[in-house]
């Protein structure tokens, strides 16, 4: 069991120590270290079991920091940051050499956010150095949402897990790259490509590289609860698996032959940011529940609709690939 708590100095004092802290952001739990300290770095590969070519997100408490860790911004960077930092957007940009080579698995661009929470920010301000923070799930699982989530997978590995109370976004960052000026989006999240588009013009979207992923949050694989999960139509999916030990997570409604217990329903009002608020909680619940397989259907393919079908076609993936 971590301590889990509301004291910023307590968390402070242990960052400045070189011990790891998670920490509440907007879009999900972090797990942070000193992103100028090796030694901090390496110990949330472990406490992860991150594979060392996964490169780390660098979280400051506003533009004027990122600025002393990057080479030059790209105009369009800029534009997006002055609109939606702090939030749920992640910049590639080229890294300082005091960024160590660890964080970035030795790209040359450093993933740069600053994220939209008033106790991190806080931590960030009376901090001397920017913090690396993965999500603070062990590789591979659904990213936690809430403070009891990290306590359940790493609570064992970490001293204290500063609480925030339930993150309000629910989904990762979106992660967007320049290349020679052209933007690409890497990983869809918390921030809608329409969003984005409505600034800066129409952008290349990238989600899947086979090998070598620029971020390996594109593995297919990746999001994943341990129970199986099948996605589809709702109503064919019972018809073949039937309505016994089956979870259900629906967009809007209730299936009426399966026990309420079983079902999660992500907004029954069609609001797509609620579904994205619960989406990662939802599926932890179905996955601790006496049930054989999860069906879930996708919901409308817009706005933060996109980023929640990203996850659960990852989430049903992985199971098919073992
Ligand atoms: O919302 C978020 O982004 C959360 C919170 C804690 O800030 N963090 C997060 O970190 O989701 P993580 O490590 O779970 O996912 C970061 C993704 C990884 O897939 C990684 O490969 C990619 O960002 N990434 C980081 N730096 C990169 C870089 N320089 N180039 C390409 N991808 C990068
Ligand atoms: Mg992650």
């Amino acid at each position: 069991m971590a301590l889990i708590g509301k004291n910023i100095l307590k968390a402070k004092v242990l960052l400045e120590a070189g011990e790891l802290v998670a920490i509440p952001t907007e879009t999900v739990y972090g797990l942070a270290g000193n992103a100028l300290n090796v030694e901090a770095i390496t110990k949330i590969f472990k406490v992860k079991n991150r594979p060392s070519f996964d490169p780390l997100i660098v979280h400051v408490p506003d533009f004027a920091s990122a600025l002393s860790l990057v080479d030059s911004i790209p105009a369009k960077a800029k534009l997006l940051a002055d609109q939606f930092w702090p939030g749920p957007l992640t910049l590639l940009l080229n890294r300082r050499s005091v960024i160590p080579d660890l964080v970035t698995s030795g790209l040359p661009t450093v993933g740069i956010r600053c994220p939209d929470h008033p106790i991190t920010i806080e931590l960030l301000k009376c901090l001397t150095f920017p913090l690396a923070a993965p999500s603070a799930n062990p590789f591979g699982y659904i990213s936690p949402t809430q403070a009891l989530h990290v306590n359940d997978q790493l609570g064992e590995k970490i001293k204290y897990i500063l609480d925030g109370d339930t993150c309000k976004v629910g989904l990762e960052s979106t992660i967007i790259g320049f290349d020679n000026e052209y933007p690409t989006i890497y990983r869809l999240g918390g921030l809608s490509v329409e969003k984005i588009e409505s600034v800066i013009g129409k952008v290349t979207i990238q989600l899947h590289s086979a090998s070598n992923p620029k971020a390996p949050g594109q593995l297919l694989s990746h999001y994943a609860p341990t129970k199986k999960l099948i996605l589809g139509n709702l109503q064919e999916l019972l018809q073949t698996y039937g309505t016994k030990e089956v979870g259900v997570l629906s967009f809007r409604g209730i299936k009426e032959d399966v026990t309420l217990m079983n079902q999660r329903i992500l907004s029954p009002t069609g609001d797509l940011e609620k579904a994205a608020q619960q989406l990662f909680t939802f599926l932890r619940e179905l996955d601790q529940l006496d049930i054989q397989l999860i069906v879930a259907e996708e919901v409308p393919d817009s706005g933060l609709g996109r980023a929640i079908n990203d996850r659960l076609r990852r989430a049903a993936a992985s199971i098919t690939n073992g």
